[in-house]
């Protein structure tokens, strides 16, 4: 008997409406997602990666499909187990480092002596340790997204949502962060969902990779990324690597 998934969509539409104007943004995406993977979403510009994110997390309903998440094994509240990571790091500049972590565990009205604690911890995990004091402006673009990682699992979500994180750090940085994102992901067992342009990091995140068609979205291909952990840097250099990139690349219409 194979395990009931964690996250289950099924044809998931969507249509944004405005002024009487209608925009199909999401058709048909069907996805089962089992608990503690770390499925990367590929898609061209505006096919609607954001969006999808957007009704995992409750902020936007759907206009057709089946959302299911949580199962009988691990309940899923939505008010609290979501943690969000944005393509900037949306951090407030007049609190510390340490305070912007905690936000969430502000909102959702967590025991304030303990969630310290574990901001402490994380901001150890993403290797920010020494700058809890720091103000946003004092760290760089790198530091400022490791804080937005932080914060995201203050509250020890069951999901986190990633939206194209690293776009806006240079390329060595960005591979960095790439290194560090496995290791927190290994570390921690959550269930992550990365948005990426990336085929690279698609390929190098990903436990699976969902590659969506220009928009309006559809599920082109879902598969899993059978690449060993750990990972390298230096497995980008490899066949097998190789071969993952090009079938996403043959998916998006990018291999002529
Ligand atoms: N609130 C909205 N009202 C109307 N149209 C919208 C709205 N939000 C997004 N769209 C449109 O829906 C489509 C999908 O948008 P979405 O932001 O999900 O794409 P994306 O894949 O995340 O793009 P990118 O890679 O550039 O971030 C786009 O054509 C966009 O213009
Ligand atoms: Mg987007």
């Amino acid at each position: 008997m194979t395990a009931e998934p964690f996250i289950s969509l099924r044809s998931v539409r969507k249509v944004y409406r405005s002024k009487g104007a209608e925009f199909l943004a999401v058709s048909d995406v069907t996805m089962d997602i089992t608990e503690g993977e770390l499925v990367a979403l590929v898609g061209p510009s505006g096919c609607g990666k954001t969006t999808v994110l957007k009704i995992l997390a409750g902020l936007h309903g759907a206009d057709g499909g089946t959302i299911k998440i949580g199962n009988a094994k691990t309940p899923f509240d939505p008010a609290r187990d979501i943690g969000m990571v944005f393509q900037q790091a949306l951090l407030l500049k007049w609190r510390t480092i340490l305070d912007n972590v905690l936000l969430p565990a502000e909102i959702v009205g967590l025991p304030m002596k303990a969630a310290r604690e574990r901001a402490r911890g994380l901001l150890k995990m993403v290797g920010l340790a020494g700058y809890e004091d720091k103000y946003p402006q004092q760290v760089s673009g790198g530091m400022q997204q490791r804080t937005a990682i932080a914060r995201a699992f203050i509250h020890d979500p069951k999901l986190i949502l990633m939206d194209e994180p690293f776009g806006a750090l240079d390329a060595l940085t960005r591979e960095q962060m790439n290194l560090e994102m496995l290791r927190i992901w290994r570390e921690s067992g959550k269930t992550i969902i990365f948005v990426t342009h990336s085929i690279q990091e698609a390929v190098f995140l990903g436990s699976h990779c969902a590659v969506l068609t220009a928009g309006p979205a559809r599920m082109a291909e879902y598969f899993p990324i059978e690449l060993p952990f750990p990972r390298a840097l230096p497995i980008k250099t490899t066949d097998e690597f190789g071969a993952y990139a090009r079938r996403i690349y043959a998916r998006l219409g990018l291999s002529a």
